[in-house]
């Protein structure tokens, strides 16, 4: 049996090609398996997950906590009005609390480095639910979509249309190791990182391509799958009317959908934001997989907690 090689899941950086295959073959066998039999074999009984959440969450809550469930274990849930990490007490005397506690631990939280620091700090496995930098759970849940849909990652042109925000950032990270093409495009002031872009570019394997752009129309063209986020994310609400003005040409509308290839996919994390980053047509037409994909998170971090967990 291959050996998960990472303690943690904090970045998509921490992943490499290999791993997100063996996260992908497991999801589907799982996925199968529960399809199938109607149940999993409860691969993690006796296991407990602990959910840290500084910022709200429809998805990322519900859908570890019932992953868990279906893998016969348990899931605890913090939220900032127990827990403020760092104020209340330091990340470090969290991390060393918890792992007396729990097998797991998942944190959604404004600094990415609170995670960073949590995963150095704790024997047990660290889950990234979202940070102000990254989202790696959900960029394995897209990718995961567009193999069911497509069969196939290496070579798939996936455009982010939008804000160059945790969402794009694991996105081009995940689309280097797997072979794509992605661009991401968004107003002057709001495109990706340039340091996002070139660490995409010196990870990138078996011919991918990552690029940052400003020209929506011309990244559009012959997109296999558009996707897009809010304009304003979880701690950004005092600009969003300044977004709203900025983003207004970037908006995922019927236009911008009709110069991408015919059967292109059209994704979103979810919340979505309609009549803002994407209109009802869109996300409600026949392109359309968002919900197929917020189902995926849950199938992909039942396999990651199991890798994690050494269960595989
Ligand atoms: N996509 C996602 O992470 O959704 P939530 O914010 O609802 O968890
Ligand atoms: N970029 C969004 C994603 C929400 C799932 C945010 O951080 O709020």
């Amino acid at each position: 049996m291959k050996c998960f090689r990472t303690k943690d899941l904090v970045s998509m950086e921490s992943l490499t090609t290999a791993d997100i295959v063996q996260i992908f073959e497991l999801t589907a066998r799982q996925k199968k398996e529960r399809a199938k039999k109607g149940a999993n074999k409860p691969v993690l009984e006796g296991k407990v997950l602990g959910m840290i959440f500084e910022k709200a969450s429809l998805r990322t809550r519900i859908s570890f906590e019932v992953g868990m469930l279906h893998l016969g274990g348990r899931a605890i849930y913090l939220d900032q009005t127990n827990f403020k990490l760092g104020e209340r007490e330091s990340v470090y005397d969290v991390a060393k609390n918890m792992e007396r506690f729990m097998d797991i631990l998942m944190l959604r939280t404004f600094s990415h480095q609170a995670i960073v620091d949590m995963a150095r700090y704790s024997k047990i496995p660290i889950i990234n639910g979202l940070s102000d930098d990254e989202h790696p759970c959900q960029a394995l849940a897209d990718l995961y979509t567009i193999i069911e849909k497509r069969g196939e990652l290496k070579g798939q042109k996936l455009v982010f249309v939008g804000d160059g925000n945790n969402v794009a950032t694991s996105l081009a990270y995940a689309s280097a190791l797997m072979g794509m093409h992605f661009v991401c495009a968004s107003p002057e002031g709001y495109t990706l990182k340039n340091e996002v872009v070139e660490k995409a570019q010196r990870m990138a394997v078996l011919g991918a391509t990552i690029e940052a752009t400003t020209d929506v129309r011309e990244a559009v063209k012959n997109a296999d799958c558009l996707y897009t986020d809010v304009w304003a994310s979880m701690g950004q609400e005092k600009e969003k009317e300044i977004r709203a003005a900025a983003f207004r040409e970037y908006q995922l509308n019927e236009s911008l959908l009709a110069l991408a290839k015919p059967d292109c996919l059209v994704e979103h994390c979810l919340p979505a934001h309609r009549g803002e980053e994407i209109t009802d047509g869109v996300i409600d037409g026949p392109n359309s997989v968002v919900f197929d994909e917020a189902e995926n998170r849950m199938h992909v971090q039942k396999a990651v907690m199991t890798l994690l967990l050494g269960r595989g």
